[in-house]
């Protein structure tokens, strides 16, 4: 079984010194990396800028990317032949529409960034899914979490969603443990406990591993 993994933040440049990035830290994407190489598959795991090291399994080939952009480029060229997707990175929805060749200086009081879309990497993703492929999303949420979770599975022609909520204590970014929810295509849900993220990892692979057909 082979497995691709978006993990970490995207950095998107503004000039040579600044970007635009968010606070994901990565362990969500690097603990399902190694639960997936504990049950014996080869991942792939596709990372933006984060402070873990590179995972030591020797199933897990890790590629460090920087942009939304070089992300979708690193994940493109590996999804046609992976059996699962899992897109855990919090990739930047905008970024700048030009990057400054020289340091922007501080000419004036305000100062406004022209920002365009970033490509959605599991949604153009999804669209080549072929039925034999499972894709899986994460949903962030802070209110209506199961209706927005459930379109965003429509939507990014997802398989799972994983769902966490930012109303739960210790859920989320910045936390070594995540509550989640499952929710699935064919409308099941799973409700999980607030756990250390490996263990979320595991129960997120196990869920995985019931649904693909040879492991079922
Ligand atoms: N995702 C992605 N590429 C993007 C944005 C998101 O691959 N440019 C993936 C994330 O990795 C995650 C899922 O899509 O698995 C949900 O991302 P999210 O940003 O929450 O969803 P959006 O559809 O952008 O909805 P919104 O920000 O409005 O909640």
């Amino acid at each position: 079984m082979r497995v691709l993994i978006t993990a970490g933040p995207t950095y998107e440049p503004l000039d040579p010194v600044r970007f635009i990035g968010n606070h994901s830290t990565g362990k969500m994407g690097y603990a399902l990396a190694e639960a997936f190489a504990a049950e014996g598959a080869d991942v792939t795991l596709i990372s933006g800028p984060t402070n873990l090291p590179d995972p030591s399994h020797a199933r897990i080939q890790t590629q460090r990317v920087e942009t939304a952009d070089q992300m979708y480029t690193a994940a493109a060229a590996v999804a046609p032949t992976a059996d699962v997707w899992v897109f855990a990175a919090a990739v930047a929805d905008y970024k700048p529409r030009h990057v400054a060749e020289n340091k922007i200086k501080k000419d004036g009081d305000t100062l406004t960034l022209d920002l365009v879309k970033n490509i959605d990497i599991a949604a153009t993703l999804g669209q080549t899914k072929r039925p034999e492929q499972f894709s899986v999303g994460f949903a962030l949420e802070t209110n209506n979490e199961e209706d927005n979770a459930r379109d965003k599975l429509r939507r990014k022609n997802f398989d799972m969603v994983v769902l966490n909520s930012l109303r739960d204590a210790g859920a989320g970014f910045r936390h070594d443990t995540n509550k989640v929810t499952l929710l699935t295509a064919d409308g099941q849900m799973s409700i999980f406990e607030l756990k250390p993220k490996a263990a979320v990892a595991h129960d997120i692979v196990a869920a995985v591993l019931a649904r693909i057909p040879r492991h079922a």
